[in-house]
């Protein structure tokens, strides 16, 4: 059980041990860390560019002619940074979500919502652990349902992506223009 979910697991203990980091500096502090000073800042742009490795990473090594490690690890990693990052993301917040940056955040957290949903449909079809489709391993038409599935999943999901990192960026310009650069 432990095994099979291993990177739900690393990406929990991982997202508790930030979310200690948080309420450490919260109890110092005496107040919810601001997204535009230091330590709000930093969990931005590290969750930031986590996710943004997310979006990438899974993409070019399905697609690479060079095979660099097993696909299934890459998914792995897929997940626990589509994790820790949104998660680190949201601490960055700072638990106001007004305008662009609440609705860049509402898409974050609607992708993650969508990738375990993709994540289980994925995982009704059985692979090779380098995520080639295994045939007749299971019914060919519950397989062909599930691939069915597989692919209006991905036509939602990756569109979602894509409006989710154009307003991050509009949102981080506008917010560094006017809350870092004109202070
Ligand atoms: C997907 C990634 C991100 C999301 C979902 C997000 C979300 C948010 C939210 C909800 C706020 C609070 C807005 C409010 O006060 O109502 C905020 C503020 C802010 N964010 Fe982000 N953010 C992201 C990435 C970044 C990055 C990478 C940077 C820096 C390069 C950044 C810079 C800022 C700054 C400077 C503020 C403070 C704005 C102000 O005080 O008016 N954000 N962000
Ligand atoms: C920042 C958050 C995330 C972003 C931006 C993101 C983005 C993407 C993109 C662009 C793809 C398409 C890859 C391709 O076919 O080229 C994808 C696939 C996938 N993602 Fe995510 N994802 C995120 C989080 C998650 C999470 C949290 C999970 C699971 C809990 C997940 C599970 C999956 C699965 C199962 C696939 C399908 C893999 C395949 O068909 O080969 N994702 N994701």
């Amino acid at each position: 059980m432990l095994r099979g979910n291993i990177e739900l697991w690393l990406a929990f203990i991982t997202c508790a041990v930030i979310a200690a980091g948080y309420g450490f500096v919260v109890i110092w502090t005496q107040e919810i860390p601001a997204a535009s000073e230091f330590f709000g800042h930093t969990l931005g742009i590290v969750g930031f560019i986590l996710m943004l490795l997310t979006e990438t990473l899974y993409s070019i090594r399905k697609r690479s002619r060079f095979a660099m490690g097993r696909m299934s690890t890459w998914l792995k990693f897929h997940i626990f940074m589509g994790l820790v990052g949104p998660f680190m993301v949201l601490l960055h917040s700072s638990w106001k979500f007004n305008g662009l940056a609440g609705a860049t955040t509402l898409l974050t957290a609607i992708i993650v919502f969508s990738g375990f949903i993709g994540r289980y449909i994925f995982t009704r079809i059985p692979r090779t652990l380098d995520g080639m489709e295994v045939e007749g391993a299971l019914s060919q038409e519950a397989l062909k349902r599930a691939r069915q599935m597989m692919s209006l999943w991905h036509a939602v999901h990756i569109p979602i992506g894509v409006a989710l990192f154009l307003s991050a960026f509009v949102h981080m310009a506008g917010a560094l223009y006017y809350a870092t650069f004109l202070r």
